[in-house]
């Protein structure tokens, strides 16, 4: 009985860590190979690391940007924000007004907490867009990855003035 028991919970502990390895080593294989410039892979600097350093890895990379469209579809991005982000009921995300400023950590930022937390987190509204409302948390629906996809995919609908691009 007892040398059971043992056996039980030593697995128990052993199986998720092998598997958590597992995880880590396909995610780390399917990471694209980032542009040298990056100063981090996708997701493994904190989400408020200082003076706007996040960026994202996949601005560009083709492959990430149709990923990242998919999930514009589903994960609903389109029913808020319009098939090609041109608006509807909310802002939409293709014109150069933005409404917490344009950079990489900060749009990662609003999908990943929504509006609420990211104004606690001080920022404010700087920029007027036609509806003013409340962007959800995606952030526990969506891996730091896939955000970094899905603003890729925002990245490549833009239709602003290019001398605005700052990401
Ligand atoms: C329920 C509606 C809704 C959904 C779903 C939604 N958004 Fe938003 N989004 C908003 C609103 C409202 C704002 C404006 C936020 C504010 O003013 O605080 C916004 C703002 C944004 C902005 C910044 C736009 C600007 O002009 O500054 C981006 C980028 C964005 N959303 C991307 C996404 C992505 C990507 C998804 C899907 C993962 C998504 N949104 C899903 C409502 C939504």
């Amino acid at each position: 009985m007892k040398r059971g028991k043992r056996t039980t919970s030593w697995t128990r502990y052993l199986l998720p860590g092998l598997a958590g390895l597992w995880l880590t080593a396909a995610g780390a294989q399917q990471q694209p190979a980032a542009p040298l410039s990056t100063p981090a892979p996708a997701g493994q600097q904190p989400a408020s690391a200082a003076g706007g350093a996040m960026k994202n890895p996949y601005t560009g990379n083709q492959q990430a940007i149709a990923e990242g469209r998919k999930l514009w579809f589903s994960r609903s991005c389109n029913g808020c924000h319009g098939g090609m982000g041109g608006g509807g009921m909310c802002p939409p995300v293709i014109n150069d007004t933005w409404v917490y400023g344009s950079e990489d950590k900060t749009l990662f930022e609003l999908i990943k907490y929504g509006s609420v937390e990211l104004q606690k987190k001080g920022f404010t509204r700087i920029g007027r867009e036609n509806v003013v409302a409340p962007m959800p948390p995606f952030g526990t629906v969506m891996s730091d990855d896939e955000i970094w996809k899905v603003l890729a995919f925002v990245r490549s609908i833009y239709h602003g003035d290019p001398k605005l691009i700052n990401w």
